[in-house]
């Protein structure tokens, strides 16, 4: 993965993150991003084909984080080579649609397939997608909670169209992200200043600046509820 190490406003970037945007067609991924990269949302989107990116650069910990979003087909016969998508991933979010039960059923399918392909270490989040449509409702939160809790998930339900929770699960992603990348750095530091080799730098598709210190815990998502 390049680093391109300019953010949005030309202000230097100290990380880089990659996330992807995975499940059933329909249940607003594309419109979450829009929402999220651009605050715009569509009501008549068209279906995704292949895979499209999006980026937007945030302050955590007073470290500028470049998010860069991949977002997918639902629909297996536009879906891009899986690896591929999946490479160098540290984040994911896991979307369903509160009122498709189905969408909410094959997150076990999507979850195989993340945890098949990604880093074992990737930040997820399990997002209920359409929040404004309660009415229609059929799936539960708790149903989505304790799933969430049982298979070690943040989770928030979310509205693309109203805005709800949007930049509340990214962010929840990206200090998780941010979370596992520092402590890496820090163990790094830690072994090179004691004469030892860096193993966990290695192969890591992040930029870490020269002199990284643990987080702290400020912007911990509300409704988390992993380790
Ligand atoms: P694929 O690209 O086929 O995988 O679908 P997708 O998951 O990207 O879905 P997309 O974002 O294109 O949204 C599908 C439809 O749901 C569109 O008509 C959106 O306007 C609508 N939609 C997305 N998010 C929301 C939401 O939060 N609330 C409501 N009411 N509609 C939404
Ligand atoms: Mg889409």
């Amino acid at each position: 993965m390049s680093t391109n190490l300019k953010g949005d406003l030309g202000q230097k970037i100290d990380y880089v993150f990659k996330i992807v945007l995975i499940g059933d067609s329909a249940v607003g991924k594309s419109q979450l991003l829009a929402r999220f990269a651009r605050n715009q949302f569509t009501l008549d989107s068209k279906a995704t084909i292949g895979v499209e990116f999006q980026t937007k650069t945030l302050v955590v910990d007073r470290k500028a984080i470049k998010a860069q979003i991949w977002d997918t087909a639902g629909q297996e016969r536009y879906r891009a080579v899986t690896s591929a998508y999946y490479r160098g991933a540290l984040g994911a979010m896991l979307v369903y649609d509160i009122t498709k039960r189905q969408s909410f059923d094959h997150i076990t399918r999507w979850l195989e397939e993340l945890r098949s392909h990604a880093d074992k270490n990737i930040a997820i989040v399990l997002v209920g997608n359409k929040a404004d449509l309660s009415t229609q409702r059929s799936v539960p939160e708790e149903d989505a909670e304790e799933f969430a809790q049982r298979e070690s998930l943040f989770f928030m339900e979310t509205s693309a169209l109203d805005s709800t929770n949007v930049e509340a699960a990214f962010l929840a992603v990206i200090t998780e992200i941010y979370r596992v990348v520092s402590r890496k750095s820090l163990v790094a530091n830690e072994e090179f200043e004691s004469g030892g080799k860096s193993r966990l730098l290695s192969g890591t598709s992040i930029a870490v600046s020269g002199n990284d210190t643990a987080p702290s815990s400020s912007s911990t998502p509300s409704r988390c509820c992993s380790s």
